[in-house]
């Protein structure tokens, strides 16, 4: 077991609501087992161009309600390289950084479990990315605040969209997965959500929206998650006009907004509790593993296992719930 005097803390991939308030718990746990911090900007990155910054508890004051990452984030191809990863090895060793916690999505835990493996040194994961699509948690950081935001979108368009008697495709985060449009799409009251991981051909749409239309609904919302495989919501509805050309279709993308904006209190709670589990494991010895959520309980899981199992996220009851209330 190796003993852990100084951790280094970094963010990388896609930005997610929690990740400050997940760095502030690292910081702030650590120094409290009088151990050292540095941050690392820009992920690994950062760790290549040596771009490092001491931490205390007063650089993490007042970011625990802020979104994005004070560290920044980057999608690095050099550290997919032999090269790439020695020259990041190095200056590490430089700063007397024994120990690291990635906060990320599957490409960071990838990166961190080759790194940990090639160079021997502990590593501890956290899942921040608003898709949840990460094994060995119920939550990753971000899922909750954004779909917060695309509830707050959902119901300002259908403001608009009742008032005008308009259909409107939304089209939602989720390159692989359809968590944000089958939650936010029940929490929205969506009269139709189309997900990556279930097939809803564009004749059964079609019928769903000729049925709400016999319902005499003033507006109808359709939620596309942006992995579905119909195409993207400019796809979807230009094919749905074809055939049903007396609706008056709009369509929104909702982007990058969705990855924006101060952590929910959710997602804060979580962030703070998996920053503590992670510096308290990497004292105790474990090394290459997540921390995660399973109920309420915090636990971790071998990076191993998480990268090679695939979990269905979106809970079957929720997607007959789905089909219900929107009619
Ligand atoms: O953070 C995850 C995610 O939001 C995906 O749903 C989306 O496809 C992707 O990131 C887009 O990220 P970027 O534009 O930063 O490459």
């Amino acid at each position: 077991m190796k003993n852990v005097t100084k951790i280094g803390v970094f963010t990388s991939g896609g930005d997610a609501p929690g990740m400050n308030a997940a760095i502030r718990a690292v910081v702030r746990t650590a120094i409290y087992e009088n151990l050292e911090v540095v941050g690392i900007y820009r992920g690994y990155q950062g760790m290549i161009d040596g771009d490092f910054i001491p931490m205390n508890r007063r650089t993490v004051s007042s970011i625990i309600q802020k979104g994005g990452t004070v560290l920044k984030s980057a999608r690095c191809l050099e550290f997919r390289t032999p090269e790439g990863r020695k020259i990041a090895y190095e200056n590490i060793k430089a700063q007397g950084i024994d120990a690291l916690v990635a906060i990320g999505g599957d490409g960071t835990f990838t990166g961190a479990k080759l790194f940990s493996e090639e160079y021997d040194i502990p590593v501890m994961c956290i899942p921040g990315t608003i898709d949840n699509d990460l094994y060995g948690s119920d939550y990753t950081l971000g899922y909750d605040t954004a779909n917060n935001t695309v509830i707050e979108a959902i119901d300002k368009i259908r403001d608009t969209a009742s008032s005008h008697s308009r259909v409107f495709f939304v089209e939602v985060m989720g390159r692989d997965s359809g968590c944000i449009a089958l939650n936010a799409g029940v929490g929205g009251g969506a009269e139709s959500i189309l997900l990556p991981e279930v097939e809803t051909g564009l004749e059964e749409l079609i019928q769903e929206l000729e049925l709400a239309e016999t319902r005499e609904k003033s507006s109808m919302i359709v939620i596309i998650a942006e992995g579905d495989q119909n195409g993207g919501a400019y796809e979807v509805a230009k094919k749905v006009k074809e055939k049903l050309t007396h609706l008056d279709i709009k369509v929104s993308i909702l982007g990058h907004l969705q990855r924006g904006g101060a952590p929910s209190s959710f997602d804060r709670v979580l962030a703070t509790r998996m920053g503590y589990k992670a510096v308290h494991e990497l004292i105790n010895g474990n090394s290459c593993a997540t921390v995660g959520m399973r109920g309420t309980t915090i636990i971790t899981t071998p990076l191993a296992e998480a990268l090679s199992k695939k979990e269905f996220k979106l809970d079957e009851e929720l997607l007959e719930i789905a089909n219900i209330m929107n009619k």
